[in-house]
């Protein structure tokens, strides 16, 4: 499991206790959503490149550092939206480029609905954004997508996983890293994380 990172700091796990929690609202899920996102962003992006900057102080030079890589956050439609807000929040010059896919309710295959990027890539980082990774189909899909667009760097930024989407992820791309809250148990029959959270999707924008 080498390219697979569970978080082990505190706040992450109390806030995914706080999330699977049925008793949890949408408006506090979907801040909860945003605050995970950007705890998580914060592990997953500590190997990004930089190079030296000097900037003038009030007082002296310091020697500095910039970010020299083009980052795209890649939300996959709908659930993996809510993460975007709290990683712009850090990372506010990144791009976003939606995918939208849906799994079908009888095969648990993804269905690709939405898709505009360009011919060219306009970044040399990709970061996937999805709070569940199930299966794995969505997030196998979306990294074809991404290498099919040309990207090069891709990552996987989760909340919640199952041993059996991990498993798929690593197979078929496992140069790709995947950030994790937390590893679950199994998938019960509908493809459902146990014990998981119920649908992300439903849970943040209140429907179903
Ligand atoms: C959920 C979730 C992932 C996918 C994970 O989306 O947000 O995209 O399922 O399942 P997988 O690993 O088995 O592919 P869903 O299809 O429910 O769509 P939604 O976000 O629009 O609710
Ligand atoms: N999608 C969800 O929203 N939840 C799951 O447990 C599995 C897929």
């Amino acid at each position: 499991m080498s390219n697979v990172f569970p978080s082990s700091h505190p706040l992450v796990a109390h806030k995914v206790t706080l999330l699977r929690d049925i008793a949890t609202e949408p408006k506090k899920f979907r801040g909860l959503i945003r605050e995970i996102s950007a705890l998580l962003i914060y592990e997953a992006t500590a190997d990004l490149l930089v190079q030296s900057k000097n900037v003038q102080t009030p007082l002296d030079i310091a020697q500095g550092a910039e970010l020299v890589e083009k980052f795209g956050l890649v939300p996959i439609l709908r659930a993996g939206l809510g993460m975007v807000e709290g990683i712009w929040e850090l990372m506010p010059s990144a791009e976003v480029w939606h995918i939208g896919l849906y799994r079908d309710e009888r095969t648990l295959k993804p269905v690709e609905y939405y898709n505009k990027l360009p011919i060219e890539p306009t970044v040399s980082v990709c970061i996937i954004l999805d709070p569940m990774l199930a299966t794995g189909g969505s997030a196998v899909a979306t990294v074809d997508i991404l290498k099919r667009w040309g990207v090069k760097k891709i990552k996987y930024v989760g909340i919640i996983g199952a041993p059996e989407g991990i498993k798929l992820m690593q197979q078929n791309h496992p140069e790709v890293p995947i950030h994790l809250a937390a590893i679950d148990n199994h998938l019960n029959e509908h493809g459902y994380i146990i014990p998981g959270l119920g649908d992300a999707g439903d849970r943040q924008f209140g429907t179903g």
